[in-house]
């Protein structure tokens, strides 16, 4: 129930009026009736217990004229009998034992609460001074504390109402066995105040952890809307929150809300989109909801459920629509006290003081009656001698035997504690005046093994450590619910371990063995970035292809990475690839082409130039002087070689040697010609009288001056190399997915003096070879010459344009067809039409024909 409010001013009220009587008066006196103790044995030590034997009462309207009457306790309540067993059972196999507590017995004294929380609260002050009927010394106004430790209570809410009225002292101790509110763990408001059951916030993390294990992100949830259900889902929330879970939507509940919330929590429910509820609720607002739920067929919901009622075969047993079949959540971990059940089953113990109290117990667990009503339905009459195993009720029904081990742990940690305390060994010292915060803090620090091998100990916060059993509810084919467990949470262990499920053995709601889908956006697959939806909780999420050259390699990513230069993502987006690396190879058949063009070249000049040889002595090679003419074929020759420098990957030597072997040759060629023309001119000059220009421009003024302009070349090379020389480099600007090999220019100036040196030499060579092409000479020279020159300077001025706008290899690949082209254009020009007449018209290769022009 609800820790409200108008409690605890009655409980101020309360502690306020015994203050002020003892204020008052001399003799102590009782104010209020007497409590009367439950169930009562006398031991050396007392332990207090408060349980609620009946778990409602009737309201009775006080007309304020004559004294309030007692609270009228109703529906006798099974399950606080069986605990209040446990603890007996405890005591009696202490007091049995010889190793633990020897010579010292332990009593009991045992109040029933009714579930009313002013009423836990008096029977716990009740305990504690010790003013009940039998106990009432007529002097004494200063005792001891009548017990040193009270055992419950049951449920969270007066749990804290007892801890609070009496924490504040220090006395006495309060152990509880099944309140689990996260709220009592604060030891500043609860400071004597222990547990043997987990603290909620370890279920409520638990739950978090098991939804996100099973991939669940987008869930709803119902709460029981008091201490148990808030505090609980709040610390659902904050985990779910950071675990990347999104609640749809969060409902709470209470067993007295009218039916008309009930039906919103179902439209809620009903239009929502997310397959899995959450559901932290305590059995009786279960109870409520269920009924309705079955009325209005929600079927189809994977519920997940907290230790309130996930191994509450009452809930169980109430789901005939099968509403919460495949249920899957956390329970207490199943144990067993060997004795505990036989120890139950013996009712009759607990006939000791209050017979009324048996007689109601009795009755009920019999459906029987000692004495006839006078109502009109006959009941069966009670022998006092029936059998308890004949009857099935909740009392026989030991499913909730991990809480009657709490309760059996709880009376064990006393004992131990005071076992410390008294220095037994043998025998206790039992003249020790015991004090409750000695207890305390002996407790807390208290560390044994149970019979049954379980540690037990308590934190700095007075809870256990936590572990949960993952259990799931399985239908059979016969229709028996079955609480299989298929898991553990222990939180005492290291984050990454504490969860163990096996996913495997879990039948889901509608009896499927697929684990469900609750997820508001399916999963980014990798290739793709998660992009949120606008006003939408971060679960829902569009997934966005990866940009080209971005990747994202797992699965949700929340951006994609763009890849290192020198890679490239794949078409998938998922992994970078290395680039391609082009360059102009010999492999490929443009390359292989232009290197058989090339060698083609060298081999005619070769051809050429061994024809030459042959016929070094006939008029028409020694009219065009043929020391140049020798040394052109040889520079071609070179310029046909140079081009193969061009082709295969860049290197430092291949780039420094392409534009200066390039250089070089065309202009050894070039001047050749150039000495070529200028011959052809100065003979023509020569043929007019008076002047004797071929002594000017003999054979050495031709070779100095073919040196000098290859010279002024070699200089300019040798600079551009000593300054800035050329270096391979890769281009990544060119083309997205490839990389360009290429050779890096160094100095551009150098570039371009070399190749406008070139284009100097060819321009004056063209002017001088204009000049001379009427002119007759020897076999027409100059016209060839002429032809020749436009050739090549066509090839190179279209060479421009062609290099700049070709990507990547084709630019290489432009040059050397340029190369090649104006090459193959001089040694056609100059030299074929001499060989055609050599070799096939050798009748007008004779000095009279020669003369002839
Ligand atoms: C404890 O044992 C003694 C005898 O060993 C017995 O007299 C006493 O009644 C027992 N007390 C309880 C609470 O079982
Ligand atoms: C305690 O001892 C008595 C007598 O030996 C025995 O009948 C009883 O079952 C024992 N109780 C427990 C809980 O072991
Ligand atoms: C409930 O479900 C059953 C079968 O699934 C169907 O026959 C029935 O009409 C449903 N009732 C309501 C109220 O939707
Ligand atoms: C309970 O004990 C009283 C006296 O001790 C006896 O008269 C009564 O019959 C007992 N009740 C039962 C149900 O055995
Ligand atoms: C118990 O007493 C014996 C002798 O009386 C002694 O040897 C033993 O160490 C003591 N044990 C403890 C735990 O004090
Ligand atoms: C994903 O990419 C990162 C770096 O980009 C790399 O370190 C990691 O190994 C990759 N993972 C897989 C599964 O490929
Ligand atoms: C890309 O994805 C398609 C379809 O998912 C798959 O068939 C293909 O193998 C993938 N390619 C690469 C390179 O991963």
């Amino acid at each position: 129930a609800g820790w409200r409010p108008e409690w605890r001013l009655k409980l101020f009220c309360l502690l306020l009026a015994s203050s002020l009587s003892l204020a008052e008066e001399q003799t102590c006196t009782h104010r209020g009736d007497l409590e009367d103790a439950q169930l009562i044995k006398k031991g050396d030590i007392m332990l207090g217990g408060v349980f609620s034997f009946h778990s409602s009462w009737r309201n009775s309207q006080d007309d304020y004229e004559q004294k309030p009457r007692q609270l009228q306790c109703t529906s006798l309540n099974f399950r606080d009998f069986q605990f209040a067993q446990a603890m007996l059972f405890a005591i009696e196999e202490i007091n049995n034992s010889s190793d633990l507590l020897p010579g010292v017995t332990l009593g009991y004294k045992m109040y029933d609460a009714c579930g009313f929380i002013a009423r836990s609260v008096k029977v716990a002050l009740t305990l504690l001074n010790g003013n009940d009927i039998e106990a009432l010394p007529a002097d004494a106004c200063t005792r001891p504390a009548q017990v040193q430790v009270i055992m419950g209570e049951t449920s969270s809410s007066p749990s804290a109402a007892i801890a609070t009225a009496v924490g504040p002292f220090h006395i006495p101790m309060q152990i509880s066995h099944f309140s689990t509110c996260a709220c009592l763990s604060d030891k500043t408001k609860y400071p004597s105040f222990l547990r043997t059951i987990p603290s909620d916030y370890y279920q409520s993390r638990a739950l978090a952890h098991l939804v996100k294990h099973l991939g669940w992100t987008w869930i709803g949830a119902v709460r029981s809307n008091d201490d148990y259900g808030n505090n609980g889902m709040a610390t659902f929330t904050d985990t779910a929150e950071q675990l990347g879970i999104c609640l749809e939507y969060s409902v709470s509940f209470f067993r007295t809300d009218p039916p008309d919330k009930i039906h919103k929590i179902i439209e809620v429910i009903k239009s929502s989109n997310s397959k899995v509820v959450v559901a932290f609720l305590s059995h009786m607002d279960l109870d409520v909801l269920l009924n309705e739920f079955s009325v209005n067929n929600l079927t189809g919901y994977q519920w997940v459920g907290t230790e309130g009622w996930m191994f509450d075969s009452q809930i169980a047993a109430m789901d005939k629509n099968r509403i919460l079949d495949g249920a899957i959540g956390l329970s207490i971990p199943k144990a067993h006290v060997s004795g505990l059940r036989e120890f139950m089953f013996n009712v009759k113990p607990l006939n000791s003081s209050n017979s009324e109290l048996f007689t109601q117990l009795w009755e009920a667990l019999f459906s029987c009656k000692f004495k006839q009503s006078n109502s009109a339905e006959i009941q069966k009459k009670c022998t006092g001698e029936e059998d308890i195993t004949t009857v099935e009720n909740s009392f026989t029904d030991m499913s909730l035997m991990p809480i009657f081990y709490n309760v059996y742990k709880g009376v064990y940690a006393v004992a131990h504690a005071l076992h410390e305390i008294l220095n037994c060994n043998k025998t206790c010292d039992i003249n020790v005046q015991l004090d409750p915060y000695t207890i305390l803090q002996h407790l807390q620090r208290i560390h044994f093994k149970t019979k049954e091998g379980d540690e037990v100990y308590f934190n700095e916060n007075g809870d256990p450590p936590a572990k949960y059993e993952i259990i799931n509810w399985q239908r059979s084919d016969h229709g028996i619910l079955n609480f299989a467990a298929v898991g553990l949470y222990d939180a005492s262990l290291p984050a990454d371990k504490q969860l163990n499920v096996k996913i495997g053995s879990i039948v889901w709601a509608k009896n499927s063995l697929q684990l469900p889908v609750s997820v508001c956006s399916e999963k980014c697959p990798p290739g793709t970035q998660k992009v949120l939806q606008k006003g939408r909780p971060v679960c829902c999420f569009d997934c966005i292809r990866c940009a080209e050259g971005e990747i994202s390699n797992s699965t949700d990513s929340v951006t994609c990475v763009r890849c290192p230069l020198e890679s490239w993502s794949n078409e998938n987006r998922t992994a970078c690839i290395k680039k391609e690396a082009e360059f102009l190879s010999y492999k490929e058949i443009m390359g292989s082409l232009l290197t058989a063009a090339s060698l083609f070249g060298t081999c005619v000049t070769v051809a050429v130039a061994v024809i030459f040889i042959k016929y070094r002595k006939t008029p028409l090679v020694r009219a065009n002087n043929s020391e140049l003419s020798f040394l052109l074929l040889f520079s071609l020759k070179l310029c046909f070689l140079c081009s193969l420098t061009f082709i295969g990957q860049p290197s430092e030597w291949s780039c420094m040697l392409r534009h200066t072997a390039f250089g070089i040759t065309f202009v050894l060629c070039i001047s050749c010609v150039l000495g070529k023309t200028i011959v052809v001119l100065m003979a023509f000059k020569a043929t007019l009288p008076g002047r004797n220009v071929m002594k000017w421009f003999g054979p050495t003024q031709q070779r100095v001056s073919v040196l000098g302009f290859t010279l002024i070349q070699v200089i300019i090379c040798i600079l551009w190399l000593s300054i800035s020389p050329p270096f391979p480099s890769k281009n990544f600007k060119e083309f997205k997915d490839k990389i360009i090999l290429e050779c890096s220019l160094g100095s551009a100036v150098g570039f371009w003096a070399v190749l406008g040196y070139i284009g100097l030499l060819a321009m004056l060579c063209f002017i001088c070879a204009f000049l001379a092409r009427k002119l007759p000479d020897n076999f027409n020279e100059a016209k060839f010459i002429t032809f020749s020159m436009l050739i090549f300077c066509a090839v190179w001025i279209t060479f421009i344009p062609a290099y700049v706008s070709s990507p990547g290899k084709f630019s290489v690949a432009v040059e050397i067809f340029a190369i090649l082209a104006s090459s193959f254009g001089l040694l056609f020009c100059i030299f074929i039409p001499k060989c055609y007449i050599m070799l096939l018209k050798p009748e007008k290769n004779t000095k009279k024909n020669m003369m002839g022009k």
